[in-house]
C-alpha cells in the first residue's frame, strides 16, 4: 500500500493550494466571510455519515482489512450533529425557509455534493476491503487540508464570541487523524497488494481526489456570490 500512500500525499499537495483554501487564508477577509462556504457542504457532510453505516461497514467483517474498516466507521458515522450544531451557531439558521433549503441542496448549484456523495458510493460499492481503506486514506487526507485550515478561523471566531464549534475547531479536529482510525500510516503502508489491485487503488486516488476537487470549487463558487 506505500505507493498508494505516497501518491495520496503527492495529490495532498495540489489539493491544499486549491483556490477554496487560498481562499480561506486570505487574511484580508473576515474569519465570517471565509467560512462563507459553510452551508453549500451541507449534503455531503450529512450524507458522509450514511457512506460509513451504509456503504463502507459491513457486519460481520469478513478478513481483518474490512474489520479495520468497520472500526473506522464507528468513529466517523457520528460527525454530523456537531456540523449541525455550528451551523446554528454560525448563524445560517436564519438564511432562508425550510422549502427554499431543499430547493437549493437538490439544486444544480450544489450538484457536486450530491454527486460526491453518489459517486463515492459506487466506487466503495465496487471495492474490496483493502481498496476500501485506500478510499478512507484518500478521503481523511482531503478532510485533514480543510479541518486544518478551518481550525484558524474557528480558533478566532470562537474567542471573539465565546463560544464552541465544535465541528470546525479543536474538539473535531483531535478526533481527525488524517488516517483510518486505529491503525498509523506506518501499519497501512504495510498492506501488501497484488499488481491489479494496486493499479485499481491507485485510479481510485485519483477519482476522490477528483470529485473533492469539484466540491470545493463548488463551495468556494457559493462563498463568493
Ligand atoms: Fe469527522
Amino acid at each position: 500500500m506505500k505507493r498508494v500512500l505516497n501518491k495520496i500525499l503527492e495529490k495532498k499537495q495540489t489539493y491544499t493550494n486549491l483556490p477554496l483554501f487560498q481562499f480561506m487564508r486570505d487574511s484580508s477577509l473576515t474569519e465570517e466571510e471565509r467560512m462563507a462556504f459553510y452551508p453549500c457542504m451541507a449534503h455531503f457532510i450529512l450524507s458522509f455519515s450514511d457512506i460509513n453505516k451504509y456503504m463502507l461497514r459491513e457486519e460481520p467483517a469478513t478478513d481483518a482489512y474490512q474489520q479495520r474498516v468497520n472500526i473506522h466507521t464507528y468513529e466517523d458515522d457520528h460527525h454530523w450533529p456537531w456540523y449541525l450544531e455550528d451551523f446554528t451557531k454560525l448563524g445560517f439558521d436564519r438564511l432562508c425557509s425550510p422549502t427554499s433549503w431543499m430547493r437549493f441542496l437538490w439544486s444544480d448549484e450544489t450538484r457536486q455534493n450530491r454527486i460526491l456523495t453518489y459517486r463515492l458510493a459506487t466506487l466503495i460499492s465496487n471495492a474490496n476491503a483493502i481498496e476500501r481503506i485506500a478510499v478512507i486514506e484518500a478521503i481523511e487526507e482531503t478532510g485533514n487540508v480543510l479541518f486544518s485550515t478551518m481550525l484558524s478561523l474557528a480558533k478566532a471566531i470562537e474567542a471573539r464570541r465565546g463560544i464552541q464549534l465544535r465541528y470546525c475547531g479543536e474538539f473535531h479536529f483531535s478526533l481527525e487523524s488524517g488516517h483510518s482510525v486505529g491503525s498509523d500510516r506506518d501499519e497501512i503502508a504495510e498492506i501488501p497488494m497484488d499488481e491489479s489491485n494496486q493499479v485499481r487503488c491507485l485510479a481510485i486516488v485519483d477519482e476522490v481526489f477528483a470529485l473533492f476537487e469539484a466540491w470545493t470549487n463548488e463551495l468556494l463558487h457559493y462563498a463568493k456570490h
